[in-house]
């Protein structure tokens, strides 16, 4: 590690810094998983560090999650919004944030989420789920097959 990381780092890092890389942070701690399984981290062989049930003023418990050597396009971070709609991610370039970025809930989300129509016909046929954004705020999906809305509540990650 760079000396002067530290001289710019006064807090204590629960999680040890990364050289390059993305930092996704305040990440709801109950959803840490989701966020690992939606982005495909369980299956890529990069470093990958991540601290949970961390304090935080705005979210009580949260996570943060760091990936080295990985830089994720907008569409593909996006779809974490479902269940971080409150993540922050840091571009990390030879140790220093070089971008921030926030996330944007998408207009419309395609796979990721089951409908909870259990008669809906994503659920007994090999469709892939196809919703609209009805609400960006609460997260209300409308199926576009069977048009019932999922929400927050009932929000399943496939
Ligand atoms: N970070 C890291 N590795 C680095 C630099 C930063 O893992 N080489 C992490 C920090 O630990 C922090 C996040 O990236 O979790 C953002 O860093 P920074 O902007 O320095 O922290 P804050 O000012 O606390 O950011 P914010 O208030 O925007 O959350
Ligand atoms: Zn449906």
């Amino acid at each position: 590690m760079k000396e002067g990381i530290i001289m710019k780092e006064p807090k204590q890092l629960s999680v040890s810094a990364i050289q390059n890389g993305t930092v996704i942070d305040h990440v709801p701690a109950n959803n840490l998983f989701k966020v690992i399984q939606i982005l495909g981290l369980d299956r890529i062989d990069n470093q990958i560090t991540f601290g949970t049930n961390l304090e935080s003023k705005k979210l009580g418990r949260k996570a943060i999650i760091k990936i080295s050597g990985i830089y994720f396009e907008d569409e593909d971070i996006n779809r974490i919004a479902l269940v971080a709609p409150a993540a922050k991610l840091n571009i990390i370039k030879d140790y220093e944030v070089v971008e921030k970025r926030v996330v944007e809930v998408p207009d419309h989300i395609t796979g990721i989420a089951k409908c909870m129509n259990p008669k809906c016909i994503t659920n007994f046929e090999a469709v892939t789920t196809k919703f609209k954004v009805v609400s960006k705020k609460n997260v209300a999906l409308k199926c576009h097959y069977c048009e019932k809305i999922t929400t927050q509540e009932n929000l399943q990650i496939i």
